[in-house]
C-alpha cells in the first residue's frame, strides 16, 4: 500500500490543477479535478485527445455519483448497488453544473466508482470528483503499469501513484442507462450477461440512438506496429511465408506451438480470458517494441466470457492492413 504522505501530496497536485495518474483495478487512470475546466484541458493535451471525447468522473460511491448526474434511476442503484465499487461504467444524464470538458458537450455523464484501494485513497483524501481517461497518447494501448505510463506520458503527468500492475487489465464495461433503453456501449469484464441477471431486461448494443462513445470507435487500443487477427492455422502458415521473405513476425499465441523459425517474437498468452485479459496490454507493448514487421495474434475463443478482449484486438487490428 502506498503511504499516505504520497496519497496527501498527490491530493495536494490535484487540488492546484495537475494531473494525477493512478491505478484502478482496470488500468491506470490520468486524473484531474473533474471541477476544475484548466485542469481538465491539461487532461486533452497530455493524450493528444480531441477535446469532442467525454471523460469518466470516478467519485468514491453512489452518494458522490449523485451530485454529476441529474437522476440516478432504479435501474442504475440495482446495478450500482450489485458491481460498484468495481469495473463498470454508468452513463447518466448529466448534472446541470457538470463541464463540457467533462461531458464532450453530451447531455449526458460518465460515472465509476472504482474498487483499487489507491485509487480509492485517493477519492476519499480529495473530496470531490476525478475526470480520469486510461493514462495512454490518444488511440494507443492502455497503460497497467506505473512505468507504462511513464513512458506514455512522460513530464505531461505531473504525480504518478504507483499500485503496480492492475488486477483486470482491460477498461471498464460502460453501460448506459441514460434513456429507458439500456445499451452496453463498451464490454469489459462484468460481462451483458452479469448485467442482464441484474437489470431484468436484455441489453441493446450500442447502436445510433446511443451517446456517442468516441473511444469506442474502431482504431482504438493500437500498437505501432501492424496487427492482424488470425486462427491458429493460419497464423503459423503465415510465420513461415514472412520468414521466406525475411520479414520478422511478433506473435501473440493462445494454443498455437511455436514453430521453429528464426528471427521471431513469441508470447504463450494464458489460456484462461481474465488472466489473458490481465496480460493484454503488457503483451501487446512488449510485442510492439520487438520491431517486428507485422503483430500477429491468434483469435481467442467466440464465447461470452472473451467478448471484451476481442473487442480490443478487433479494434487494435482495425486500419492495419493484411501483409502480402
Ligand atoms: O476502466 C476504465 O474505464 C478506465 C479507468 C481509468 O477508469 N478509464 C477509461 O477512460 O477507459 P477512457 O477515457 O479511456 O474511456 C472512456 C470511454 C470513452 O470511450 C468515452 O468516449 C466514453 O467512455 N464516455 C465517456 N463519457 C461518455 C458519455 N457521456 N457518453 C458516452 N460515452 C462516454
Ligand atoms: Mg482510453
Amino acid at each position: 500500500m502506498i503511504p499516505s504522505a504520497v496519497i496527501d501530496k498527490a491530493v495536494e497536485v490535484l487540488r492546484a490543477g495537475g494531473l494525477v495518474a493512478f491505478p484502478t483495478e482496470t488500468v491506470y487512470g490520468l486524473g484531474a479535478d473533474a471541477a476544475n475546466p484548466e485542469a481538465l484541458k491539461k487532461i486533452y493535451a497530455a493524450k493528444g485527445r480531441p477535446r469532442d471525447h467525454p471523460l469518466i468522473v470516478h467519485v468514491l460511491d453512489l452518494d458522490a455519483a449523485r451530485a454529476w448526474a441529474r437522476e440516478v434511476p432504479h435501474a442504475a442503484q440495482r446495478v450500482a448497488a450489485r458491481f460498484w465499487p468495481g469495473p463498470l461504467t454508468l452513463i447518466l444524464r448529466r448534472g446541470p453544473h457538470v463541464s463540457d470538458l467533462v461531458t464532450g458537450g453530451q447531455e449526458t455523464i460518465a460515472l465509476r466508482v472504482p474498487a483499487h484501494p489507491v485509487a480509492r485513497a485517493l477519492l476519499a483524501g480529495f473530496g470531490g470528483g476525478i475526470a480520469a481517461p486510461s493514462a495512454n497518447r490518444y488511440g494507443r494501448v492502455s497503460a497497467t503499469t506505473a512505468e507504462h505510463v511513464r513512458g506514455e506520458l512522460g513530464d505531461a503527468v505531473d504525480w504518478v501513484l504507483d499500485g503496480g500492475a492492475c488486477d483486470v487489465g482491460i477498461e471498464s464495461t460502460i453501460v448506459d442507462l441514460s434513456s429507458d433503453r439500456p445499451a452496453l456501449l463498451r464490454p469489459g469484464s462484468i460481462t451483458a450477461r452479469e448485467l442482464e441477471a441484474v437489470l431484468g431486461t436484455p441489453l441493446a448494443a450500442a447502436g445510433s440512438a446511443s451517446p456517442r462513445a468516441p473511444g469506442t470507435l474502431a482504431k482504438h487500443y493500437a500498437p505501432q506496429t501492424p496487427l492482424m487477427l488470425m486462427e491458429a492455422d493460419l497464423l503459423l502458415e503465415l510465420v513461415a511465408s514472412m520468414a521466406r521473405q525475411g520479414a520478422t513476425a511478433a506473435v501473440l499465441a493462445r494454443s498455437a506451438m511455436r514453430p521453429l523459425v528464426q528471427g521471431l517474437t513469441w508470447i504463450a498468452a494464458p489460456r484462461e480470458s481474465s488472466a489473458y485479459a490481465h496480460d493484454l496490454y503488457a503483451n501487446l507493448r512488449a510485442l510492439d517494441s520487438a520491431g517486428c514487421t507485422a503483430i500477429l495474434v491468434e483469435a481467442p475463443p467466440l464465447e461470452p466470457a472473451w467478448a471484451a478482449v476481442h473487442d480490443r484486438l478487433t479494434r487494435a487490428a482495425a486500419g492495419s492492413s493484411p501483409i502480402a
